[in-house]
């Protein structure tokens, strides 16, 4: 093994990963090329040799100094043919991917067509990747969130209003079960549970006869929109809401410790995979231990545990 190909999405915690990966390459005398705008620029071969240096002062930096992209025409045959022509160019006796779901299944799907051995790390805010207990980048969005919570709970007691937050996380839950533990929040509404407008809004009008001045709801995307509940609570309760809808600011920031460790594991973990001839798996966390799963479980959804948290919840408001 002599050179490999490194690719990335972004969020918190990749340059960290990055960095990981091209320390351990170094370390082994393996040379990591970077491929910049992810399948793209696979596509469009625009790569560049990095070494130990490249990565200096990148631990702390959200995003990703690879840059990226979603790419249409890595869906296509052609696109496809055209990133492993820059495998073969490059002479890449492997590769080497950080992402959330897409990009690992586009792993999947490119290591069903060559030769080369593929790692992938999972590294999305959503922590959404079947069988892994922590993607890199989740933690980071839990506090950010919860940061911008903490202001919005501000006010949201001095105004005595109703807030409707909404977090990111596609339609897992994750974000905003957390958000609403750690933040105090009264409500949280996910795809993994049902909801039910009517009971939400009976709490909140007893609440407040009693004397009971804010709320905060959190919606996570994938189960509903946060104006959509908004104007239902001011309808049936006659109270004034508010909406927020925090978005992208979730997927940048400067990593936590969590996920500098975290990326620093996982990306030393899949350099010396490849190194002993492991090949189509990606990397995971269980119980705190390292582990591998075939790139082709990618595709199977991840079971989110909720009970836990969402009954502490309701206890604790
Ligand atoms: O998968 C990460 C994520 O940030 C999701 O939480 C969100 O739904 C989506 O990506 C947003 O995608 P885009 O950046 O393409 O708008």
């Amino acid at each position: 093994m002599k050179k490999i190909g490194l690719l990335t999405r972004d969020c918190a915690g990749v340059n960290a990963a990055i960095r990981a990966v091209v320390r351990t390459a170094a370390f082994h005398n393996i040379e990591v090329v970077g491929i910049f705008h992810g399948y793209e620029g696979l596509i469009n071969g625009e790569v560049k040799l990095f070494d130990r240096r490249s990565v200096s002062g990148i631990i702390n930096l959200g995003g990703t100094i690879l840059k990226t992209s979603r790419s249409i025409k890595f869906r296509t045959e052609e696109g496809r043919n055209m990133a492993l022509k820059t495998i073969k160019d490059n002479n890449l006796d492997g590769l080497i991917v950080i992402g959330g779901n897409g990009s690992l299944s586009g792993a999947y799907v490119l290591s069903e067509k060559c030769s080369i051995p593929i790692i992938g790390i999972p590294a999305t805010i959503d922590n959404d990747v079947y069988g892994v207990d922590m993607t890199i980048g989740a933690d980071t969005a839990v506090n950010v969130a919860l940061d911008a919570l903490d202001k919005i709970r501000d006010t949201s007691t001095s105004l005595e209003r109703i807030f409707i937050v909404e977090v990111m996380g596609r339609e897992c839950g994750y974000i905003a079960l957390n958000v609403a533990l750690a933040g105090g929040c009264e409500e949280v509404l996910i795809p993994e549970a049902d909801y039910n407008i009517e009971k939400i809004c009976e709490e909140i009008t007893e609440g407040n006869i009693r004397g009971k001045i804010s709320w905060i709801i959190i919606v996570a995307e994938g189960k509903a929109k946060a104006a959509d509940i908004a104007k239902q609570v001011t309808d049936i309760t006659s109270l004034q809401t508010r909406e927020v809808v925090l978005g992208h600011i979730q997927r940048g920031g400067r990593p936590t410790a969590f996920d500098r460790i975290l990326a620093a594991r996982y990306g030393s973990f899949a350099v010396e995979l490849m190194k002993k001839g492991e090949k189509n798996k990606y990397v995971g966390l269980n119980n705190d231990k390292l582990i591998t799963l075939p790139l082709k479980n990618i595709v199977k959804p991840k079971d989110i545990k909720v009970n836990d948290y969402y009954k502490l919840i309701k206890i604790l408001t």
